[in-house]
């Protein structure tokens, strides 16, 4: 399967923003050898019991979108991060939101690599739903200098106004790009 940690960060925080939260808070940070992601919302929270069958993978089989590259939810995130060294913790609250994070070991050689980071940041900064997405990104290599940044939907609003048309869309993502290539 070739599929990347930006795909399941993708997938994690979409569930994020179909929960109807109005914020969406997304941590991605990489030290050494570590990849690590946290995404928080306040939407609808799950029970106990719901979280139970969100974690399952009896439940979400992928039955329900056989040609779907990703899109296996909290499951397959468990299963990745499980069979690669890593590790994962989701918490929910009805009514009041859900934390969901995971960790992994880059060197792994069960690890999927880590993908197009700025291109997932666009397609999560476009889900439809969340009144504000906030983004933190850090980024620590061996010798290499720090590189961390921050950026809001709430601001692109702001300054670019409809951030779905097409001209939007490029400067986005080229803004994104040089924030990640600036260290
Ligand atoms: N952040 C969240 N807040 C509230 N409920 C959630 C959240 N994440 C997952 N869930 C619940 O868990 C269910 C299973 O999530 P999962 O991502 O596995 O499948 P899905 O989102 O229904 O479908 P797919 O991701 O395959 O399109 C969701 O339908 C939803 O009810
Ligand atoms: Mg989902």
């Amino acid at each position: 399967m070739h599929f990347t940690l930006a795909d399941l960060v993708t997938d994690i925080t979409q569930n994020a923003s179909e929960a109807g939260a109005e914020l969406v808070e997304l941590e991605v940070r990489e030290d050494g050898g570590e990849f690590r992601f946290l995404v928080r919302d306040n939407g609808k929270g799950m029970t106990k019991e719901e979280l139970e069958r969100a974690v399952d993978p009896f439940v979400t089989d992928g039955v329900k979108h056989p040609h779907r590259k990703v899109g296996l939810g909290i499951p397959f995130l468990i299963q990745t991060a499980e069979q690669s060294g890593g590790g994962w913790d989701v918490k929910s609250e009805k009514g009041k939101g859900t934390t969901a994070s995971a960790w992994f070991d880059t060197g792994n050689v069960d690890t999927p690599p880590v993908g197009d980071i700025p291109g997932m940041f666009r397609t999560i900064l476009m889900f439809a739903g969340p009144e504000d997405i906030h983004i933190r990104r850090s980024r620590r290599r061996d010798d290499g200098p720090v590189l961390e940044y921050e950026v809001r939907k709430s601001d692109l609003v702001e300054v670019l106004g409809d951030i779905e048309d097409t001209g939007s869309l490029v400067l986005i993502d080229k803004y994104l790009r040089s924030l990640e290539e600036e260290a």
